[in-house]
């Protein structure tokens, strides 16, 4: 089958690469000429493991090419995928223009009839008014089918979740249409749940929503926890053997951050307001995040008392590992307030510093070697559970650091081994390990 992919971001080149993989014949655009420049060249223009291997494999089996000219991209297409941004407005709502500026360009430059898939995260009833805009410009004649094919990807295991996920959903208006794409996912080995274009739409938002509903209440535990010397490891492990349940996302920590949680729990909370529905419980998980992002600075700050001239190693800055990803990561809000405070910060990450360096303001050092941020250092925070920091030699923190003092967001470290290496180390809903309780 030919296809046509719209948009080369995580969701987009993953897509097409997947797409090609599989046997079909993918043209990727991109309305960017110089993101096509560098993925003409096989280079991918994310991070996103075994992504590389399967684009070049692919580009040279003559199933993948990339273009900026969307007549050439759209050409015999028989299906196009619209994988472009959604980014959250001002008001938390979903922003639609560059779905609708694919609309457009697809309406404009098409010549045969085609399936229009959506597979950026679009509020419940997006499909329909981009069906409406395509066919507002399309020339007469040509039949435009519109069907939602919601994406589940976690980025650093992009690629193995295309082929490994747990479901393909395909809303469509008509059989027809539900069966071509079931027939182009098949070789995926998934199971495919054909439904109609305003559930599949919800299924998205419902999904992201629940599983930041399970962060957001296993945070809110944890902080009770704390409080009554409880230990949230130990509850999640209670919790997750219940099958109901299930042990997965409920793992305490400095919150979510990523490109969809945050933003798709914002859009569903404003799509059910405007539906003059009040969303509370979600509007709750908000804010429980909002203030689980930056509640080190208080147990730093009841430790310190003020942070004037205290070399801080900040340890992690992507949202989370294996991935080169700023975007609603802890770091952005936790770095300002330690900054704010008059602390002297040093920021580890393997990958995401390029990223870091464009989007924090703050005049901070960086590095890539973690022995080089730990150096010297009076204190650390780790917001990113890089496997070099969660499988660092203990020792190290003693031997590099001038104060062994940690502040673990994301529970990185047993709270034997941590009373062995003697340091002092705070985490999240579990007892602290400080330097009363060490000597
Ligand atoms: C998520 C969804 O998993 C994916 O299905 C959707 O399509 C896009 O959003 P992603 O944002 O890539 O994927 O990352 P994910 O691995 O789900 O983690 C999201 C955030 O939640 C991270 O900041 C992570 O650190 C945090 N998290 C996750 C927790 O704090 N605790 C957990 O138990 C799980």
């Amino acid at each position: 089958m030919k296809i046509a992919v719209i948009g080369t971001g995580y969701v987009g080149l993953v897509t097409g690469v997947a797409l090609s993989e599989i046997g079909h014949h993918v043209t990727c655009i991109d309305v960017d000429p110089s993101k096509v420049e560098t993925l003409s060249k096989g280079i991918p223009t994310i991070y996103e493991p075994g992504l590389e291997e399967l684009m070049k494999k692919n580009m040279a089996a003559g199933r993948l090419a990339f273009t900026a000219t969307h007549s050439e991209g759209l050409a015999e297409a028989a299906v196009v995928y619209i994988a472009v941004g959604t980014p959250k407005r001002a008001d938390g709502s979903a922003n639609l223009d560059y779905v609708e500026a694919a609309a457009k360009d697809i309406a404009h430059n098409i010549t045969q009839n085609v399936i229009v898939v959506i597979k950026s995260t679009v509020p419940v009833g997006t499909n329909f008014h981009i069906l409406n805009v395509i066919n507002a410009n399309v020339q007469p004649g040509i039949q435009v089918k519109i069907a939602s094919n919601p994406e589940f990807l976690r980025e650093g295991s992009a690629v193995n979740d295309t082929f490994h996920g747990d479901r393909i959903v395909i809303g469509a208006e008509d059989e027809a249409t539900a069966d071509t794409l079931a027939e182009i996912n098949a070789p995926f080995d998934m199971p495919i749940l054909k439904t109609d274009i305003s559930s599949a739409e919800m299924i998205k938002y419902a999904s992201n929503a629940f599983l930041a509903t399970k962060i957001s209440f296993i945070n809110e535990i944890a902080n009770i926890c704390e409080s009554l010397g409880a230990n949230v490891e130990e509850v999640a492990k209670g919790m997750g053997f219940d099958h109901r349940i299930g042990p997965d996302f409920l793992k305490a920590g400095i919150g979510y951050g990523g490109s969809c949680f945050p933003k798709d729990t914002n859009a569903l909370v404003q799509l059910a307001g405007n539906n003059h529905h009040d969303f509370n419980l979600l509007k709750s998980v908000i804010e429980v995040n909002n203030n689980q992002q930056v509640l080190l600075v208080d147990k730093i700050l009841s430790r310190f008392g003020n942070l004037e001239g205290k070399r801080v190693a900040v340890l992690g800055l992507a949202f989370k590992p294996h991935t080169d990803d700023l975007r609603e990561s802890p770091a952005l809000v936790m770095i300002p307030k330690l900054a704010e405070l008059g602390a002297d910060i040093i920021a580890y990450d393997p990958i995401a510093i390029d990223n870091a360096k464009r989007q924090i303001k703050e005049e901070i050092e960086y590095t890539e070697q973690l022995p080089t941020a730990l150096q010297n250092a009076d204190f650390a925070v780790v917001i990113t559970d890089w496997p070099d920091v969660k499988n660092i030699d203990l020792s190290e923190y003693n031997q590099l650091m001038n104060d062994p003092i940690v502040f673990d967001g994301r529970n990185c470290y047993s709270l034997d081994a941590v009373k062995q290496a003697t340091i002092e180390y705070y985490s999240i809903g579990r007892p602290d390990q400080t330097s009363e309780l060490i000597s």
